[in-house]
Parts: C-alpha cells; sequence; structure tokens
C-alpha cells in the first residue's frame, strides 16, 4: 500500500515510519515540523518505498487533498499533545487536533482513503484500580486536548458510518523510547532517563502514585500498522497498551535507583491528572492479534542506551 502518514517527524510517527517500510509499503511522510524534526527520518532517505518527506499542515485543505490522491491509507498522527499547551491555548489544539482531522478526513472521503486516527488514553475518566481501561469505559475529556481527540474519534467514526470509509481509531496508552521529547512536557520516560543521565534530580509531580501504562513504541508502531490494514477493525475504537501499570514512584526507582535524586513537586495541573491508567486491550488481541512484545525493563534499557549513545556521541538529544 502507499500510506501517507501525518507526524511522521514526530516521536512516533518515525517508528511507524520505519515499520510501514519494514512490512514493505510506500510512505509519503507529511509533518509541519512545528515539533517535529526531519532529522528523524534522516536513515530513511534512499530506502525503497520512502518518499521524501513534504514539510505541509494538516489544516490546509488543497495539502490534504493532494497528498491524499493515489493514497491507499492515511495514518494520522500530526497533532499538538500538550495537555498544558491545550489549557492555556485551547485554540491551538483545537484547529491542529479538530480541524485538521477534519481537513484530512474530507480528502480521505474524496479519494476513497483508508484512515486510520491516533487518539490518546487521555480521553478516559477516572477509573478504579482494580479494572483495566476497555473501549466502553466512560470517556471524560479534562482538557482541551482530550477534547479534541475526543472530537476527532467522534469525526473519524462518523466517516465510517456516514459514507462508509474504512476509519479506525486508535487508543494508545502512554508511550515511550527513543526519539521522544525529553524537555518541556515531554514523555515521562524521556525526561527522568535524560536526567538520571545528566545526573540531575528527577522530579516526581504529585505524590507520584498515579499509574501508567507504558507501551514502547515500537509495539505501538506495530499495533498501528496492523489496525491500518485491518478490515475488521474499520468503525472501531481500539486501545493498544500492556495491561500493567506501574506508579510514577515505581518508574522514577527504575530509571534512578539513588533514592535521594528522586523528589516531589506541586503537580502543574492536577485537574487533568488521570490517578489511574492500565489498559485493556483484549479487544485489540482479539481483533488484531496484536501482543505487545517489549518488557518496561526491556524497553527502558533501550531507552537509557540510545539516550546515552547520543548524549556521548555530542548529538541532540530531542
Ligand atoms: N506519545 C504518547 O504517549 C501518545 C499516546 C497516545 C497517543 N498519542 C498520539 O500519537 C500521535 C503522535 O504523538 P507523538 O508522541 O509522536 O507526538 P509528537 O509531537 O512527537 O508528533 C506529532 C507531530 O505532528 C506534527 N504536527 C503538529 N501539528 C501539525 C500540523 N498542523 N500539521 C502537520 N504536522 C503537525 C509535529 O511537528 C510532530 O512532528 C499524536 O496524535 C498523539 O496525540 C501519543
Amino acid at each position: 500500500m502507499r500510506v501517507v502518514v501525518t507526524g511522521a517527524a514526530g516521536f512516533i510517527g518515525r517508528w511507524l515510519v520505519a515499520e510501514l517500510l519494514q512490512r514493505g509499503h510506500v510512505v509519503l511522510p507529511v509533518d509541519n515540523l512545528v515539533t517535529g524534526d526531519p532529522d528523524n527520518l534522516a536513515e530513511f532517505a534512499g530506502r525503497r518505498g520512502f518518499e521524501p518527506l513534504v514539510v505541509g499542515d494538516v489544516r490546509d485543505e488543497d495539502g490534504c487533498r493532494a497528498w491524499l490522491a493515489g493514497a491507499d491509507a492515511i495514518a494520522h498522527l500530526a497533532a499538538s499533545i500538550s495537555v498544558q499547551d491545550s489549557i492555556d491555548d485551547p485554540a491551538r489544539t483545537f484547529d491542529n487536533d479538530v480541524v485538521g482531522t477534519f481537513r484530512l478526513l474530507e480528502a480521505a472521503r474524496e479519494h476513497g482513503t483508508r484512515f486510520l486516527f491516533a487518539s490518546t488514553c487521555m480521553v478516559y475518566d477516572l477509573a478504579t484500580a482494580t479494572s483495566g481501561i476497555a473501549e466502553d469505559h466512560a470517556v471524560k475529556p479534562a482538557s482541551p486536548y482530550a477534547a479534541s481527540k475526543v472530537a476527532g474519534e467522534a469525526l473519524t467514526l462518523s466517516y465510517h458510518h456516514a459514507y462508509g470509509l474504512p476509519t479506525t481509531v486508535v487508543r494508545p496508552f502512554n508511550t515511550y523510547g527513543p526519539y521522544q521529547r525529553s524537555v518541556g512536557e515531554g514523555g515521562v520516560v524521556a525526561i527522568f532517563t535524560r536526567l538520571s543521565l545528566q545526573g540531575a534530580q528527577l522530579r516526581v509531580y504529585g505524590d507520584g502514585t498515579q499509574t501508567r501504562d507504558l507501551l514502547y513504541v515500537t509495539d505501538c508502531a506495530g499495533f498501528m500498522a496492523d489496525a491500518l490494514v485491518s478490515d475488521s477493525a474499520t468503525g472501531l475504537v481500539l486501545n493498544a497498551g500492556t495491561g500493567t501499570d506501574v506508579t510514577i514512584n515505581e518508574l522514577a526507582a527504575l530509571i534512578e535507583p539513588e533514592a535521594s535524586r528522586v523528589v516531589h513537586a506541586p503537580h502543574i495541573h492536577p485537574q487533568s491528572e488521570i490517578a489511574v491508567l492500565r489498559a485493556d486491550s483484549r479487544r485489540a488481541g482479539a481483533i488484531l492479534g496484536w501482543k505487545p512484545q517489549v518488557t518496561l525493563a526491556e524497553g527502558l534499557a533501550r531507552t537509557r542506551t540510545w539516550m546515552a549513545a547520543r548524549l556521548e556521541a555530542g548529538l541532540r538529544v530531542p
């Protein structure tokens, strides 16, 4: 298939491009580079199936039409992903995540393009400590970011119901691994790993008992690549997570064994914090036959090795 990947120069996008090329697909990467970095794709230049990066914006109607002409499928990952930015400036998140999704869906409708929308586990309402979160768990958008994803999901599914377009929504749980941003509101694993390698203090927001289901990025990319080609997944919402969660305190201790280097700080947006995030991914298991392959210990080790090598070589760490 010829697949358009939006947000391709970002963290998960980069790994999805790698996975799709590995599976023999042709990939057209699109990114406006607002946070993405073309260097993330540099190693694919000249690789069979890899088309040059299009620097473009998913809010651009004509651009969307042009990219989807001649494409069999699109994996739509481009988004403003910061919860705090969405609280400070909801208009930007709305434009990128809702309007951009709508523009792409319209182009997909015109060309009959298979459509995968990258939503997030952040759409879910509070869960109890005992049960994993399945797709029918209540949704509660606690930030404009989550609300924009809920809107994007609804639009994506409506194009299946109204027009018969093969669309699928995926809700990855917290994804981590090499190339994730480790500054600002980056991923917790990336931030903690960089601070640990630099001998700095790790700051845990709140009491650190909040939990996350951490999905290694190659498992996330494999999941998306599976869902993208699956007829059984059309019209569905699918969770991607490991089914095991870890508290932020435990995670900090795994990354930085020196306890005095882990400190606690008041939460920056406590109203949008989710206390327990653990996936029930049985639906994806049944529909796609998908199972995560990389354990937390292995994923953390790979992330640390990658980042240490970059720091040592004087290369930029995102
Ligand atoms: N990282 C996670 O843990 C996680 C978990 C669940 C869902 N997701 C979703 O997966 C997707 C990818 O997340 P990520 O962590 O790789 O984020 P990322 O910020 O690294 O990637 C997003 C990319 O989109 C690009 N982009 C933003 N607005 C754009 C626009 N208007 N037009 C074109 N490109 C634009 C950015 O430049 C960036 O390269 C997002 O949709 C995110 O909501 C991420």
